[in-house]
């Protein structure tokens, strides 16, 4: 017997706890109550302050030189007590910060506490997949979770504001900071962008355990030249606008309390410096309102952007918008200078100050400078078994499973097991890039999973089978910030044979390859996005061996995996998943968790085709569907000779281990009008064998427009859990809103005619409806 069960929001995530959920944060700075007091109590204090003690508010340093003990006698510690220093980052451990809080408080002659920053990227010392990763889950509850629990361990050690969420939007897989951000999709970015700041920030910055959160990077770091970190980027407003720059909105609408400018130029000016970006955008279009921090030494790389010496660089970034300096300390040794020659008004400096001091009231420092960080609490909040077992579930919700043929997965718990791959044994990289707090040698890897959660009744054997690379140079670049890759000096012959010796006594091969974690983050550009070949001929060589082969795909990017997909019988994409990665992963080879992430971002068949992504121009002369499909090349349409149009996977594309099949899509009217609201409802029926979750996507084109429009823009998801057999219908509420974009002249509006309305499993596989949405 099937059920039928209106669905009635979004499906909940089995970890989610009701009591946390923040939807709208009431952030103390709305009322107006609160902003006079703040008000009177900051004007009070920089009326008291000195020019030297403003500039100061608007310094910092990363901590670097000190140890606890050595606060007050540190280089930093002196600049604390002279008022010379607003915040520092990178510091970790709540007694260090309190004794550099000390100095601030006991030593300086206003006492105003600092700030303290850090980049809790994906986790504090619980870690969770990489933002890729938790992206391809498409649960917002427990996107807004992962940073709940960041929020509370980060602040319980003593820090109190976090660079992140990073929501670029790429559609570059050689830039390897894709793994930072949530992928292609202005809709699902903006998403992931509010229920991050939601989670950090929470209703109250002062409560203790919310942290300040930092939108970043601002903007269009994603968008870089042929994907080299820090490149040249430019692009059409309407694009920025519509594609790039809806998910730095959309957290400055959740009331994100800081943003972080980008390293790279828009319109020719670099980010740092660009007033258009930093205050006509974000400040006048969007009200932001709260401060603007550069990224690591944006400022002096000003100088080498070739817009002028540290003094003329500093004073550009303070009036376009700039209100901390982070590292480079332009602002500290040229405003005075700058304001002496009429460069910078006094009124800009205070501004900055002002916007500082502001963060620091918010956050109730003025109350209690050692609000944030207690040892005792620490050892409570952080890294304990609940976040973990959170971890675990967010880690198992983020793998995407991209093939299962021969019913190879969920793997039998009986038998011998061979798992064969270069980090198998390894935890140092299974939390992969940014992971400043992770207890890395904690980490679980692929082989503690497998022995501690199936070790009584399954056999597993283990082989290294290869190095990461061939090239040993290469491999010492991936394992970059400690991140040791075990490379084994053994000749590639002696891997090989040992891993075919391990094969052949098991019943099934669990073969983990793809990247080392440190071969996507910043500064880990790739000109080719394939396995290396020295993990390609791993693979080859345990196919001859007959047995089925399960491969599990660690990368922090879309790589081009056309020279490996057709070799194993499965392939689930793992991501780089956190302290909890082992346990994760076996968590779905065995089934306990039926897979259900999609791809937040599009895997291309070849590098030759980037960028692609699935919300794409027609162009005057696309291919027939019908050639698509069939790849079918043809003279004078937009293809390739040597390469089909479509992708490898799709942006949206991810298996299960139970089917859904999908009925008919309807719309609940053909002809709206102005701004009634609309259902388009479709019926979704587990009729597989497994219960499990599948996220119901829904896409929108606009057929005619007064500038060209993508062939299909996701306009709202919904993730649902049907039990086997089970049948749901999913409905979304469609309005104008879904129907809006920036036109020629950058006015949000929508446009009357004709739009298809699609409902499907990915942004390939979908039933369409027409619909004709007329003005009055
Ligand atoms: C990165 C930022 C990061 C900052 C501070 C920079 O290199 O681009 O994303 O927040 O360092 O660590």
């Amino acid at each position: 017997m099937k059920k039928l069960i209106v669905l009635a929001a979004l499906a909940l995530s089995p970890v989610f706890s009701a009591q946390e959920m923040v939807n709208k944060p009431v952030q103390s700075y709305q009322t107006a109550q609160y902003q006079a007091k703040r008000k009177a109590f900051v004007e009070n204090l920089l009326s008291k302050m000195t020019l030297d003690e403003k500039i100061g508010q608007l310094n910092l340093p990363t901590s670097g030189d000190f140890t606890t003990g050595q606060a007050q006698s540190s280089d930093i510690g002196k600049k604390v007590e002279q008022g010379l220093v607003g915040g520092l980052f990178n510091i970790k451990g709540a007694e260090k910060i309190k004794a550099v809080q000390k100095v601030a408080i006991e030593k300086s002659r206003l006492k105003i506490p600092l700030i303290f920053g850090m980049d809790v990227i994906h986790g504090y010392e619980t870690t969770f997949p990489i933002p890729l990763g938790l992206a391809a889950s498409w649960d917002m509850n427990l996107v807004q979770q992962s940073a709940r629990v960041a929020a509370k361990e980060a602040s319980s050690d003593g820090i109190n504001w976090t660079f992140s969420p990073m929501v670029d939007i790429s559609r570059e897989p050689r830039w390897g900071r894709v793994s930072e951000g949530s992928g292609e999709d202005p809709y699902l970015g903006s998403e992931i962008s509010k229920n991050m700041v939601y989670g950090y920030q929470g209703k109250d910055l002062s409560a203790g355990n919310t942290i300040l959160a930092c939108v970043k990077h601002f903007a269009l770091y994603g968008a870089g030249e042929a994907g080299r970190d820090y490149n040249t980027v430019d692009m059409s407003h309407v694009r920025m606008f519509n594609e790039y720059f809806p998910p730095y909105k959309s957290a400055v609408d959740a009331g994100v309390a800081s943003v972080m400018a980008s390293f790279n130029e828009v319109d020719g000016v670099p980010a740092t410096g660009n007033k258009w970006l930093q205050t006509d955008v974000l400040r006048k279009l969007w009200n932001f309102k709260g401060f603007v921090v550069t990224d690591y030494t944006g400022i002096n790389e000003m100088i080498e952007h070739g817009m002028g010496d540290l003094q003329q660089v500093s004073a550009l970034a303070l009036k376009a918008g700039i209100d901390m300096d982070m590292v480079g300390e332009g602002f500290l040794t040229t405003l005075k200078k700058s304001l002496d020659e009429g460069k910078v008004t006094q009124a800009e400096i205070d501004m900055a100050a002002r916007r500082i001091l502001e963060a620091k009231y918010d956050l109730g420092l003025f109350d209690d400078p050692y609000r944030y960080g207690d040892a005792k609490l620490a050892a409570k909040e952080v890294y304990n078994m609940e976040n973990r077992n959170i971890a675990r579930s967010a880690a198992a919700q983020s793998m995407v499973l991209l093939k299962n043929e021969n019913q190879v997965l969920p793997l039998k718990k009986s038998g011998t097991v061979a798992v064969i791959g270069p980090l198998v044994n390894n935890s140092l990289n299974m939390a992969g890039t940014w992971s400043v707090a992770t207890k890395h040698a904690a980490s679980v890897s692929l082989m503690q999973g497998l022995q501690a959660n199936y070790g009584k009744e399954v056999k597993f054997l283990s082989a290294k089978g290869a190095n990461i690379d061939y090239d040993a140079k290469l491999e010492d670049i991936y394992a970059a910030h400690g991140k040791k890759t075990d490379r084994d000096n053994r000749s590639k012959e002696e891997l090989l044979k040992e891993a075919v010796d391990v094969a052949n006594k098991a019943d099934v091969i669990v073969l983990a390859i793809g990247e080392s974690a440190e071969m996507s983050g910043e500064s880990s550009s790739r000109t080719e996005i394939t396995i290396p070949q020295s993990q390609v001929d791993l693979l080859n060589e345990l196919k001859k061996t007959g047995k089925p082969i399960a491969m599990v795909l660690y990368t922090g990017r879309p790589l081009a995996l056309t020279n490996v997909k057709d070799i194993p019988d499965a392939i689930v994409n793992a991501w780089f998943a956190g302290s909890e990665a082992g346990n994760a992963i076996s968590d779905v080879l065995f089934g306990k968790v039926n897979p259900s992430g999609k791809l937040p971002m599009t895997f291309p068949r070849s590098l030759g085709q980037v960028p692609i992504y699935y919300n794409a121009k027609n162009t005057g002369r696309p291919l027939s569907q019908d050639k698509v499909d069939k790849c079918v090349y043809e003279r004078f349409r937009s293809n390739y000779m040597d390469e089909c149009n479509t992708p490898l996977y799709p942006f949206g594309y991810g298996l299960s281990y139970t089917k859904f099949s999908y009925s008919d899509m309807s719309v609940s009217n053909p002809n709206p009008k102005g701004n009634q609201t609309i259902q388009a409802v479709v019926t979704v029926t587990n009729s597989g064998n497994y219960d499990g979750a599948e996220v119901v996507q829904l896409y929108i084109r606009d057929i005619v427009g007064s500038i060209t429009r993508p062939v299909k823009e996701l306009k709202g998801f919904q993730k649902i859990f049907l039990k086997k057999g089970e049948s749901k219908k999913v409905v979304f509420d469609i309005t104008p809103e879904s129907l809006k974009f920036y036109n020629g002249e950058l006015k949000l509006d929508w446009e009357p005619g004709e739009f298809d309305i699609m409902i499907g499993t990915s942004s390939d596989k979908v039933r369409n409806s027409k619909i004709n949405w007329t003005k009055e």
